[in-house]
């Protein structure tokens, strides 16, 4: 699946592997970002000045703590409160100078439901589930989808800003990101079709998203919508967004104006995360290997395949790739790699909408994800749930979820024999 750094590994563990193919010394250097992203961040001050200035609010106290195992947010189950890997995004009509997302005036771009002591947190997220009438499947009874609502209740600082957009998404798997970050620009150009040429039904475009770091627009790939332009500053945003912590990249803390218990906190530092803990972060991130597919020759499993192209779910997630010269990684360079995405993003239709514009992404738009680890999820994180915000139990569920650009794949899925159908969910489970 990911070339040479592919590791071979079923287990609960499967996802936290370093790429097979590093030297020594570039193994030392994913332990240390590992221990970056396992480790749980303190409030300031304290003994540990390296590891001080979590909050003053935020959402957990450890990249891992909703990077479970390195694999996907645990979902919302029969629980009103919702988990610590479901965050929500928090916007308002409007762009900002760069094109971005408008935060929301009193609470910020990311709801905050903890805070240190002596503070108000930002409040609750409840989540309830409505099932949907029935989706026709040939050969088999009708399956019964779920959709979420989500309120939040607690509200510490006020009510919202009328107009307000929430948009919930769980944390993505880490596996492969330093390859998806090596496929070259001019892949992703060549796959996109935005006016629909070749009149399959199905268009994609890049996200075109703010770079902090070289001040100018680039090509967005990661985050459910491609609004991140790279592992740096995903982790950086993480960092400020989710445990309260400043970075080179994000100097200043994300108290609003009105939060000012928030603006009078003690600071861990300036920044509280320095270059080199950002930087190590950043190399972790890209050095995650990739698990090897289970029983590929199987003769179901083929069928399976040749049930997912003719769906035309390679339309969108493309099976396979070359990756270019990333600069710093010779390891993830020039590897030939299965990673099942095209990094685009897609219209997928109205019932997965959030309504949030990010840059280029419109508000039924999402990035294709990769597939590849999709079958280890149960094992990796015991549970199935997929999808921006775990909506869908199973896999078949995500798929029937698809609609907008995705319709006539959904439908073709729809139609299969029950034996078709189970043969393209075993496919999907080797991945
Ligand atoms: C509160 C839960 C939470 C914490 C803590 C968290 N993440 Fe995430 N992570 C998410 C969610 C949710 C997404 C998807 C974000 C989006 O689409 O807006 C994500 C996405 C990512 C991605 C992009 C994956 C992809 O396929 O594009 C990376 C990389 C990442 N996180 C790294 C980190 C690092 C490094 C840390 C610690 C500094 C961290 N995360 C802490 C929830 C979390
Ligand atoms: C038009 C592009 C497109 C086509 C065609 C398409 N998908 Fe998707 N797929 C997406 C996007 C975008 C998402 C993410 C949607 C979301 O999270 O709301 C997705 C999500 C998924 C997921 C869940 C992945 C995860 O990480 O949560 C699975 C499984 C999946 N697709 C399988 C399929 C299969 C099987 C087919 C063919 C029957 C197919 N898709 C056709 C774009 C597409």
């Amino acid at each position: 699946m990911g070339g040479a750094t592919t590791v071979f590994r079923t287990d609960p563990e499967a996802f936290l592997q370093p790429a097979a193919n590093l030297t020594v010394e570039r193994r030392s250097r994913f332990l240390l970002g590992e221990a970056n992203f396992e480790v749980d961040w303190v409030p300031a001050p304290s003994s540990q000045r390296d590891r001080e200035g979590l909050g003053p609010l935020f959402h957990a106290t450890s990249c891992l703590a909703c990077h479970v195992g390195n694999g996907r947010g645990a979902p919302v189950v029969g629980s009103a409160l919702a988990p610590a890997p479901l965050l929500i995004r928090l916007s308002v009509p409007g762009q900002d100078s760069h094109g971005g997302p408008l935060p929301e005036p009193t609470y910020g771009d990311q709801f905050q439901p903890r805070a240190l002591a002596g503070l108000p947190s930002e409040g609750q997220v409840q989540v309830t589930y409505e099932p949907l009438p029935g989706v026709p499947l040939t050969g088999a009874g009708p399956v019964t989808l779920q959709a979420p609502r989500y309120t939040l209740a607690a509200l510490g600082y006020g009510p919202l800003a009328p107009g307000v957009r929430l948009s919930p998404r769980i944390a993505q798997p880490m596996v492969g990101l330093g390859l998806l970050a090596a496929i070259p620009e001019a892949t992703l150009l060549a796959w996109a079709d935005p006016e629909d040429g070749d009149g399959d039904g199905i268009r994609g475009h890049p996200n075109r998203v703010w770079s902090v770091k070289e001040g100018r627009e680039v090509l967005g790939r990661f985050g459910w919508k491609a609004h991140q332009p790279d592992l740096e500053h995903q982790a950086a945003g993480a960092l400020m967004g989710d445990l309260g912590l400043t970075s080179p990249l994000f100097p200043r803390s994300a108290c609003t104006a009105a939060q000012t218990g928030c603006l009078a906190a003690v600071s861990g530092g300036e920044p509280e995360v320095d270059a080199e803990n950002l930087a190590t972060l950043s190399d972790y991130s890209h050095l995650i290997a990739v698990p090897a597919r289970r029983g590929a020759e199987r003769e179901d499993v083929r069928t399976g395949k040749a049930a997912f192209l003719r769906a035309g779910c390679a339309g969108c997630h493309r099976p396979s790739t070359l990756t270019g010269e990333l600069p710093g990684f010779p390891e993830l360079s020039h590897q030939r790699i299965w990673p099942y995405t095209d990094l685009l993003l897609h219209d997928l239709g109205e019932a997965l909408a959030d309504g949030r514009d990010d840059f280029r992404a419109t508000g039924t738009e999402w990035r294709t994800p990769p597939l590849w680890g999709l079958g280890l999820t149960a094992t990796v994180n015991g549970h199935t749930h997929l999808l921006h915000d775990g909506r869908a139990r199973s896999v078949l569920e995500a798929i029937l979820w698809h609609g907008g650009e995705a319709t006539r794949s959904r439908e073709a899925v729809q139609r299969m024999s029950p034996q078709e159908r189970s043969a393209l969910l075993t496919f999907l489970d080797s991945l």
